[in-house]
């Protein structure tokens, strides 16, 4: 596992632009998606690339790691929307190859094994960006969930709503359940870059890196991956040993 550690948020979204731009310049990618905040200025710096460097995304395709359970197709913060908004819609990627899971799925047993099938098909992500939650999750990998999970249900913790209520007028209308894809199908990706900002964060970077590996702390499976990037910020560095 590489640890690197930059000064501010922006220098993070810098390093973590380079990593997947230098993935994409190689040739045809499968890019593994994560929504909420971390990820946005990578994002931005992504979308500059392509504006100002030519960097293109025509030949990659891409999946999200989790969806909300119930938000009807197109409500704001649903996931597949939320990617189309702030990443995808800005690049040339097709957008009939950005992929995520159905919260809206009638059988959403059947969907998970669906994007499970998709992921395969396409050949298994290649860079697969991570943020982290307070309460340490990957994805929506919430403890504690089996190192060996694949995509299925999961409940929300009351950390993680009372989190993500910024994103709702209130924590009522954050939905309790969600898709996301298991500890097992992240830890196939090829290359795993797990971002984090600020104080909020050091706690679940130092559980994740130094803390021991186990169902209630789900990001500790990457101490278990061939090939993980760590960036973080100084501030979410700030309890590492
Ligand atoms: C989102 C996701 C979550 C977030 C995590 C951190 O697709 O998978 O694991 O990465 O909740 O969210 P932020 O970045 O908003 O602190």
């Amino acid at each position: 596992m590489e640890i690197v550690i930059r000064p501010t948020p922006a220098d993070v979204a810098v390093t973590a632009a380079d990593i997947v731009a230098e993935r994409v310049r190689r040739g045809p990618a499968v890019l593994g998606l994560a929504t909420g905040s971390t990820p946005l200025a990578t994002y931005r710096e992504l979308i500059r690339r392509h504006r100002a460097e030519g960097l293109s995304f025509a030949d990659c395709v891409s999946f999200n790691l989790d969806e909300y359970v119930g938000l009807p197709k197109g409500h704001p913060q649903s996931y597949r929307e939320v990617i189309r908004t702030e990443f995808t819609s800005h690049i040339d990627i097709p957008d009939a190859g950005v992929e995520g899971p159905d919260g809206t799925a009638a059988d959403l047993a059947a969907e998970a094994k669906r994007y499970e099938d998709a992921i395969r098909a396409a050949g298994g992500v290649d860079v697969q960006l991570l943020g982290i939650g307070t309460d340490g999750h990957i994805g929506f990998n919430e403890p504690v969930s089996s190192l060996a999970s694949r995509t299925r249900i999961k409940t929300l913790t009351t950390q993680t709503r009372e989190d993500n209520a910024r994103f709702f007028a209130s924590i009522d209308e954050v939905p309790i359940h969600v898709l996301t894809q298991g500890l097992g199908t992240i830890s196939e990706a090829g290359h795993l870059l797990l971002l984090a900002t600020g104080e909020g964060k050091a706690e679940a970077i130092a559980a994740t890196v130094e803390g021991p590996v186990a169902a209630i702390n789900p990001a500790s499976v990457l101490q278990l991956h061939p090939h993980v990037t760590v960036v973080v910020d100084e501030a979410a560095a700030s309890r590492l040993r």
